[in-house]
């Protein structure tokens, strides 16, 4: 075997295809019944947290939207309640990143423009990325709702119907 060919002699190429030492993450959202929301999603590790970034459309002109990582990764049910709750490994109350107690899972709401389309630029606090430990989000679903996330109606915010779900997968 020529050692060019050998991928251990590169291990920067190596990295994406070995879940163990996943870094980065990517969700591709997928609407619900009856609803047109999508988007891609990239998650990557910074200091402090994870960091969402992407873009979501379809959605309604100038609304927020409850967003938040849930603990299955399961987007099966039409109205995508297989995903179950937030992600909530610490078993805590759910609140807002910054401000005192929060589910791993939740991060700020998102903020369509005029043209329905989101920008995220978003932080989850207690949550890890492709570590294998319990605080692991990939496998989990994003989950994107129909209302604005109150961060403070137990256990969900108040967030509403859930417009569109996509699995967050090692990349
Ligand atoms: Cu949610
Ligand atoms: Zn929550």
């Amino acid at each position: 075997t020529a050692p060019a060919a050998d991928p251990a002699a590169d291990p920067a190429a190596n990295a994406p295809s070995d879940p163990a030492a996943a870094t980065a993450a990517r969700a591709t959202l997928a609407p619900t019944e009856g609803n047109e929301v999508a988007g891609t999603l990239e998650f990557a590790s910074v200091d402090g947290g994870i960091r969402i970034t992407g873009q979501v459309t379809g959605l309604p002109a100038g609304g927020e939207h409850g967003f938040h990582v849930h603990e299955h990764g399961d987007c099966s049910a039409p109205d995508a309640t297989s995903a179950g709750s937030h992600f909530n490994p610490a078993g805590i109350a759910h609140g807002r990143v910054g401000e005192g107690e929060h589910h791993a899972g939740d991060s700020d709401n998102i903020a369509a423009g005029e043209d329905g389309v989101a920008t995220v630029d978003s932080l989850l606090q207690g949550a890890t990325l492709g570590d294998g430990s319990g605080t692991d989000i990939v496998g989990k679903a994003v989950i994107v709702h129909a209302d604005a996330d109150d961060y403070a109606t137990q256990p969900t915010g108040n967030a509403g119907a859930r417009l569109a779900c996509g699995v967050i997968q090692a990349r």
